[in-house]
């Protein structure tokens, strides 16, 4: 019989203990300032994550914790404790999850809430409208050309959208409201807002390493060396030689992707230099910042504020007492 999976990360409060199942992200043995050996995970499961500690680890137990790999399922017993306003897990037993448990790996992946098909249909529809013929091209054959890697990939290692097919979301919900953005601003080029969209984040897709459940295993050499900014521009460069598009917008394609994170300090060497570009960037913040408001709000208990959360400058997020 499959196992009923009762503890949630969402559902999680201070004070609860608890035995159940997880899957584990970044599990490390690391040395505390007291000297001694402690192990370091991450729990996660289709709700969010959270992070435990396992304090005082003696020699003997260290070998088993050793074996404990990045995407196993693991079974904790654990007490939920508060650390600097954070949940955190104080774990007092963990072991490999084994074939007797009969796990169900969909509790413990977290997806976007759209199946990967309808979303790149919707991607590829949209460049099927493009009226300027050379971004078509372009925007179909880099569809067509990540269309494996785009049903499953995430956006993130670790921050906002790093869950399965998460990648995906975040492009096609920029593109809607790119869409809405130049019915407002109708001085846009659509199509090249919504090329720079499509294209921006692209080479996150050899930036990271990721498996076929959208988990992320780290960086790839050229993403640790390089960037997806970085990447992207090369990319753009190649794509529109054998495309043959004109020097100008291939130009304007290849600033939008080194100027999308907008700081020097996130990478990025030039601030937008027009408004397309410009658009770019807020586009791409406002779907990280509410993709992260949604998530914070999504643990929290009606009028309670949420844990700190580190990508939006440690606030803890408010959840209306009107809300589910
Ligand atoms: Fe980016
Ligand atoms: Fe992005």
């Amino acid at each position: 019989m499959t196992y009923i999976k009762q503890f949630y990360v969402n559902d999680l409060k201070e004070g609860m203990e608890f035995v159940d199942f997880f899957m584990a992200k970044g599990p490390a043995l690391k040395v505390g300032a007291n000297k001694k050996v402690y192990f370091d995970i991450t729990l996660a499961d289709k709700t969010g994550s959270v992070s435990g500690k396992k304090w005082d680890v003696s020699p003997d137990e260290s070998g088993i914790l050793e074996t404990i790999a990045e995407g196993d399922l693991v079974k904790i017993r654990a007490n939920v404790v508060s650390y600097k306003d954070i949940k955190q897990l104080r774990i007092t037993r963990i072991r490999n999850a084994t074939a007797e448990d009969e796990l169900s790996v969909k509790d413990y992946i977290k997806a976007a809430p759209e199946s990967p098909e309808s979303m790149y249909e919707y991607l590829w529809n949209t460049t099927e409208s493009m009226k300027d013929e050379e971004l078509k091209r372009l925007c179909q054959l880099v569809l067509d050309s990540n269309k494996e890697k785009l049903h499953y990939y995430p956006a993130a290692a670790k921050n906002h959208h790093a869950e399965f097919a998460g990648l995906l979301y975040h492009l096609k919900r920029m593109v809607m409201h790119g869409i809405a953005l130049c019915d407002i601003y109708t001085f846009l080029n659509k199509d090249l807002l919504i090329a720079g969209v499509l294209l921006h984040d692209m080479e996150k897709l050899t930036e990271i390493e990721a498996n076929r459940m959208g988990i992320s295993t780290g960086y790839s050499f050229e993403g640790n060396m390089l960037g997806h900014l970085v990447q992207g521009v090369k990319r753009v460069d190649r794509w529109a030689e054998v495309i043959g598009i004109g020097h100008e917008k291939s130009i304007m394609l290849q600033h939008m992707m080194i100027s999308h994170h907008y700081e020097p300090e996130f990478g990025s060497p030039k601030k937008p230099l027009f408004p397309e570009a410009e658009a770019l960037h807020y586009l791409d913040m406002m779907d990280a910042k509410m993709y992260d408001f949604e998530e914070a709000i999504s643990g929290t208990e009606p009028g309670q504020f949420s844990d700190r959360v580190w990508t939006l400058d440690n606030r803890r997020i408010y959840k209306s007492t009107e809300r589910e």
